[in-house]
């Protein structure tokens, strides 16, 4: 049998010992060891062998490997990737515990019924997949599910059944046998990742690995792969929530700017094609605090419901709180409200809410967010015929956007009869458009307007 040694490495200054230590005598930084596998040498004519079978070529004569991508039957998913999964490749699809990662992966995989796709769990008993596929109401008769956590069987099994696709759920639950420390480790992590990919380029099989990411990061594992992989998806949103959005972070054959967009229901994710229609069709007609944004995520455009609520504080400080935006810019935009708009909201409690448990982080929400509170701080509607695109600055100028066209075309075909937008975004066709542009310059200009 082949002999192998496993050495601890020093991630902070590369010392190596033969046994962990909690202190690097080197470096003296602290639970920086790491276990690695340690290589067999290889006699030096097989690498001289190995060195000559692999030459270098021209670019014309690299096989082009256009269109044989594998489109999954979810359109959304395709978005985000660029059309289809790459065959070779290696994808993580990253998230919080819960947020429906086994729950999109197995959907795939069982509505890929040309194909054949190899599903192996760590995660969960052959018994609760099947439970999961029936809840899901599908059923694939091409695909393979294995519960294993042993990599070196996964790799075995995966050779014998010859799929097209791989998926394994997930990276942090598999162990090779050849280290010691536990599965979900950074070594573990790294060593399953590089073997899963040594195998995906040589046998051409496309794999999926789905990993847990917590939201500060704390799990190393995940970050180890993002280097080491293809194409990293994450997938957000708010486990109390049904809105899911797929975003990539990483993309080797794609762009990273689409976005794809899941609402989970009782029986899997579902697809939302036109998410503006989503989320502002429960918009009440008047009500003060609410304003529609037209927003663009990546490169996609929708419209979005803004929620604030104004109210005197009830103890000495008062409370300012968002959800699904950023805290810190809430509080920026009220103290241009305030020194700029001359507004008096700092005895007042604020709460901003972004329907849906969105998280926002485009910069020309800002005018519908500032309309929102001061609609509900004066207790006036705004006309629901109305939405927003601008970004406020410090002076409380209303700075100019990205991809205005599409913003206005989604408020248009949204059936909206005034957008607000940038003074200074010009340089496109307004002529186009039969919705009413009102180009404003300050806040104060819109508030003049939008509340007469
Ligand atoms: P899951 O895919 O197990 O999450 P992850 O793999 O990312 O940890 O999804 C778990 C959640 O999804 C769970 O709270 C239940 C919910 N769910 C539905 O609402 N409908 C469904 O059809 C399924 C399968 C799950
Ligand atoms: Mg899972």
């Amino acid at each position: 049998m082949a002999q192998t040694k496993s050495i601890y490495t020093c991630q902070n200054c590369g010392t190596q010992v033969p046994k962990w230590m909690g202190r690097c005598p080197s470096c003296n930084e602290w639970n920086t060891f790491v276990e690695e596998v340690v290589a067999k040498k290889q006699k030096s004519g097989k690498l001289l062998a190995q060195i000559l079978g692999n030459q270098p070529v021209t670019l014309e004569n690299i096989q082009s490997s256009k269109n044989n991508r594998i489109p999954t039957t979810i359109t959304e998913f395709n978005r985000v990737l660029g059309g289809g999964i790459v065959p070779g490749s290696l994808l993580l699809l990253g998230g919080d515990p819960g947020i429906g990662k086994s729950t999109l992966a197995l959907q795939m995989a069982l509505q890929l019924t040309e194909r054949k796709v190899f599903y192996a769990s760590g995660e969960e008993s052959l018994q609760q997949i099947k439970f999961r596929a029936e809840r899901l109401k599908l059923s694939n008769s091409n695909c393979y599910f294995l519960s294993e956590t042993s990599l070196e069987n996964l790799i075995a099994q995966t050779e014998q059944v010859q799929p097209e696709l791989l998926i394994i759920d997930s990276i942090q639950t598999l162990s090779s046998e050849l280290l010691e420390s536990p599965a979900g480790s950074v070594s573990q992590v790294r060593q399953c990742a590089s073997t899963i990919m040594k195998l995906a380029k040589r046998t051409g099989i496309a794999v999926i690995l789905i990993g847990h990411i917590t939201k500060d990061g704390s799990l190393a594992g995940p970050k180890v792969l993002e280097h080491m992989v293809d194409t990293v998806l994450q997938f957000e949103g708010d486990t109390n929530y049904m809105y899911r959005i797929l975003r990539s972070g990483k993309n080797r054959f794609g762009s990273t700017s689409e976005l794809g967009i899941f609402e989970m229901t009782g029986t899997g994710l579902c697809e939302v094609a036109n998410p503006s229609e989503q989320l502002i069709s429960k918009m009440s007609d008047h009500v003060s605090g609410t304003s529609i944004a037209s927003t663009v995520e990546g490169i996609r455009p929708f419209l979005i419901e803004i929620q604030a609520l104004v109210s005197s504080a009830a103890y000495g400080t008062p409370q300012r709180s968002a959800t699904g935006f950023d805290l810190r810019r809430l509080n920026m935009l009220l103290a241009v409200l305030e020194k700029r708009a001359g507004f008096k909201l700092i005895q007042k409690d604020v709460f901003l809410n972004i329907a849906g448990g969105l998280k926002i982080s485009d910069p020309a929400t800002d005018l519908a967010v500032i309309t929102s509170i001061l609609s509900s701080n004066i207790d006036v509607p705004i006309d629901h015929k109305n939405c927003f695109a601008g970004e406020v600055g410090l002076t409380g100028e209303i700075r100019a956007v990205s991809r205005i066209e599409q913003r206005i075309a989604e408020a248009q075909k949204m059936g909206f009869e005034k957008i607000y937008i940038p003074g200074n975004n010009k340089g496109f066709d307004s002529s186009k458009f039969h919705i009413k542009l009102v180009p404003a310059n300050r806040v104060e200009e819109v508030f003049k307007s939008a509340f007469g």
